[in-house]
């Protein structure tokens, strides 16, 4: 009997990898694992349990059409009382994690690795678990979860930077603004062995099979995320795709991990990238403006998965470039980094 890790993702963006048992409907699975996704019926007539299958193989038992239409399950609806996974799936589910969950999301102690500064505005933050035989986080790359400010009770949100497989160690890259609860803690008075913790993983915002051409739009910080697709992508050999990254920054000394990038193209990632920045110095030769403005029509011919990750103004500004030329907004997929 073969089992398979499914990962549920709420509309709040909380997420839970489960192993499911291909005998078992991912209902039953939920609730070995203690989830109780809405259900009513039980038997593929009421619809209450449906979600959105966004990747992976799976089998539907008996569903009346009043409940999945044809053009429903076309586009991967499911009735997940009468799902089996016959592969690694995502569904995602229409409401928010707390009819589904009694507890918090998970959380772990950790302590602060390493806090460098990596160019004029932005600190990489690395962190360990402590309790080094609890089970890591199962996140998918592109996801975020909530840190703890050391000496305070705040907490705010932060992408992974490195990738699922990578669970020794995991990274952060954080833009130290002039006044705020993390941007001071990690500019002034960061130390290695800090208790931090960690909780979550969280968000819509992750890497989906790459089965057309990418483009990612990274502004500021913004760019962690995609750091974290990249190792991804080489670690899993997703790397037929071609990616197209824009990268903003507001002055040049902003810019950072541009070696790494580069050395992304000798693993096997077929990757190009432009760089705009809102003001230049004398030493810059380079675009300026905004990221935005390096969006061409030829990047999205035909199609493309697109992936924003920046601050709000920056997302908006994309979509609805993207939205005026007809992208179909299902192949879109943005992360705002508003003020948590
Ligand atoms: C899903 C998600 C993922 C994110 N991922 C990242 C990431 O990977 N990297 C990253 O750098 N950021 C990320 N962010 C943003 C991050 O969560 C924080 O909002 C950001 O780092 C600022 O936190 P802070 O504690 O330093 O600032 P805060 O203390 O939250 O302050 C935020 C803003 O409010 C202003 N402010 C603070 N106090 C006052 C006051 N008393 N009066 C007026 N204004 C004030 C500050 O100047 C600042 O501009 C993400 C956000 C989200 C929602
Ligand atoms: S619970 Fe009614 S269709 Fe699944």
């Amino acid at each position: 009997m073969s089992k398979y890790n499914v990962t549920l993702v709420f509309e709040d963006g909380r997420s839970e990898q489960i192993l499911a048992d291909e005998e078992d409907t991912i209902y039953m699975a939920c609730l070995r694992n203690k989830i109780r996704i809405l259900v009513d019926c039980m038997e593929g007539a009421c619809a209450t349990c449906k979600g959105h299958c966004v990747e992976g193989e799976y089998d539907l038992d008996d569903v009346s059409d009043e409940a999945l239409s044809d053009e429903e399950a076309a586009q991967r609806e499911v009735l997940t009382c009468q799902m089996h996974a016959r592969s690694d799936c995502i569904i995602e589910f229409p409401y928010e994690s707390r009819l589904a969950f009694k507890t918090d999301p998970q959380s772990w102690l950790c302590k602060v690795a390493a806090c460098e500064q990596v160019s004029s505005t932005v600190y990489r933050l690395d962190i360990q678990r402590l309790d080094t035989e609890a089970e890591p986080p199962s996140f998918m790359p592109g996801q975020y979860v909530h840190l703890s400010v050391p000496g305070t009770e705040e907490t705010r949100s932060y992408s992974f930077a490195n990738a699922p497989h990578d669970s020794e160690t995991y990274s952060f890259f954080i833009k130290a603004l002039k006044h705020g609860v993390m941007s001071d803690y990690v500019r002034g008075r960061a130390q290695v062995g800090d208790e931090i913790t960690m909780a979550g993983p969280f968000g819509h915002f992750y890497l989906r099979n790459p089965e057309c051409p990418i483009v990612m739009v990274a502004g500021g910080t913004g760019l962690a995320p995609m750091l974290s697709m990249f190792d991804h992508m080489i670690e899993t050999g997703a790397t037929t795709q071609p990616v197209h990254l824009l990268i903003g920054a507001n002055e040049p000394t902003e810019l950072f991990h541009l070696d790494v990038l580069e050395g992304y193209k000798s693993k096997g990632i077929l990757l190009t990238t432009e760089i705009a920045v809102v003001e230049g110095d004398a030493d810059w030769s380079g675009e300026t403006g905004q990221v935005t403005s390096l969006l061409r029509q030829e990047l999205i011919e035909g199609s493309a998965d697109v992936y924003l990750c920046g601050p709000p103004p920056m997302i908006e500004a994309a979509e609805s470039w993207l939205a005026e030329r007809g992208v179909d907004s299902k192949l879109v997929h943005a992360e705002k980094f508003v003020p948590s």
